[in-house]
């Protein structure tokens, strides 16, 4: 080890010895850091029955610094063990940032993609765009995710597309017919967002082999790209930075969706409209992966970058963000539909059911399912202040104030127009919830902050089940 690693691992670990330990808006069942800032998932994996649940991480500063990937493990996807972090910025090619990528699992070896950031020092003439700063594609190996190979640089902005600028990023790969492929997020000279696409014969030496893009440009840059077949669909996922216009005006400053994909995403295809994957005000970077029984799982970052609009009330506790709980991807009637895993079923149990109405006092992490809602009428208060309720045909998730020291931190609406509700899940913790509408059809996720925790539903004659987590 290098005296500069050795010393970023010194350094983090005294950084996490000072933690504040598991008070105040710490979560009970999901993914935080242990210390500081916590962005995307990455390489997301099950080895040998283990999960591995790496992510972006900096131990030093609650509101984002340079990044490491910090590593979780489990067994069951609900109690997670922090492992410590892994990856430093130590080479010349990811100097700025160990940033995000994937984990591609091979005859019990582990195989990690990520881009190696590069930041030049400021020059004025520098815009960051197309000068100032690399983007390298970077792999190491490990057998357990703890101890690693010397990393290797594979490709440099030099082997990409020459139309593209200097953003490129966030490796995704798979093998497909004997062949790796290695999908990539990117943004053009011309601004327009796309996916780029290597292949390989050894997973060491790759070659441009083809673009996801639709036909008029959809927003300027596309992040942490994803692609996977589930139950006869195609999904090309992507956040998606700079769509403009009346659509996305009352929504985040960035999104994350997915297009159905009609034909080969290597060769002639078709992309549907763009769907969202949560209609929150709290998700970005997801990444999938499958598991060895063969579910497709999915993990997003319950967060939202370059969002001045709101903010976490954690960060004077020295820490920010964490992951959404992992949900289940699945295709119901054609639909794209999301669960959370069903592991967690081991961890709840029922503690009431009612017909119509329900009002909890003091409970932090439980889940509520509220099922045969009749004539879409549904309203639930959480924390006194988070209101989810169907009105005007659109499914709302709205605070009741807007202030940067309420429950909401500077939250305010969230809203889906949809003709029909039928069900509810709703999957709280400590600080946060994330709300499954119509079996999973379309999910709503949040951050908040309740001074009084506690939930109140009411819903005519449909049927409440309440469970403790
Ligand atoms: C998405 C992202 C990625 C990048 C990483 C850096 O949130 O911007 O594109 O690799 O975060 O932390």
């Amino acid at each position: 080890m290098s005296a500069l690693t050795n010393d970023l691992k010194k350094l983090t670990e005294a950084a996490e010895n000072t933690a504040a330990g598991e008070a105040g808006f710490r979560q009970k069942f999901h993914l935080m850091p242990p210390v500081g800032w916590l962005n995307d998932p990455n390489g997301l994996c099950q080895m040998n029955g283990v999960f591995h649940a790496f992510f972006q991480y900096s131990p030093f500063n609650p509101e984002g610094g340079v990044k490491l990937w910090g590593h979780y493990i489990s067994r069951n996807m609900t109690e997670w063990e922090y492992r410590g972090a892994v990856l430093y910025p130590d080479q010349p090619f990811d100097c700025s940032g160990v940033y995000s990528g994937c984990a591609y699992i091979e005859d019990g070896e582990m195989y990690l993609y990520y881009t190696g950031n590069v930041k030049l020092e400021d020059r004025e003439d520098y815009d960051y765009i197309n000068t100032g700063r690399e983007a390298n594609t970077v792999l190491v190996t490990s057998t357990d995710g703890e101890h690693f190979s010397r990393k290797r640089l594979l490709m440099r902005n030099s082997d990409y597309p020459s139309d593209l600028t200097m953003h490129v990023r966030d490796p995704k790969v798979w093998k497909k017919d004997g062949i790796y492929y290695m999908l990539q997020g990117a943004r053009t000279k011309k601004n327009a967002g796309q996916g780029i696409i290597f292949q390989s014969e050894d997973k060491l030496n790759w070659t441009f082999r083809s673009r996801v893009e639709t036909e008029e440009p959809f927003g300027y840059m596309w992040e942490c790209p994803d692609y996977f077949e589930s139950d006869g669909m195609k999904v090309f996922s992507t956040s998606v930075q700079g769509l403009e216009g009346e659509e996305w005006k009352d929504r985040n400053v960035y999104q994350s969706g997915y297009f159905l994909v009609d034909g080969d995403i290597l060769g002639e295809y078709s992309l549907s409209e763009y769907y969202l994957w949560d209609y929150g005000f709290d998700y970005y970077a997801p990444q999938s992966f499958e598991t060895e029984d063969g579910r497709r799982i999915q993990i997003g970052w319950m967060g939202m970058p370059d969002c001045e609009e709101y903010t976490n009330l954690t960060i004077k506790e020295g820490w920010q963000h964490c992951f959404t709980f992992p949900r289940e991807v699945f295709v119901k009637d054609g639909r794209v539909c999301q669960r959370p895993v069903r592991e967690l079923d081991e961890k709840k149990h029922l503690a009431e059911t009612a017909s119509g109405h329900l009002d909890r006092d003091g409970d932090q992490t439980y889940e509520a399912d509220i099922t045969g809602i009749c004539g879409n009428a549904f309203r639930a208060v959480l924390g006194e202040e988070l209101i989810l309720e169907y009105r005007d045909g659109r499914f709302e998730m709205r605070f009741k104030s807007r202030a940067k020291d309420s429950v909401s931190a500077g939250r305010g609406l969230r809203y889906k127009e949809m003709s029909e509700l039928t069900d509810v899940k709703i999957l709280a913790d400590i600080s946060s919830v994330e709300v499954f509408l119509n079996g999973g059809e379309y999910v709503f996720t949040t951050r908040y902050y309740p001074k009084k925790q506690g939930i109140c539903v009411d819903a005519h004659d449909a049927e409440i089940r309440f469970w403790e987590i």
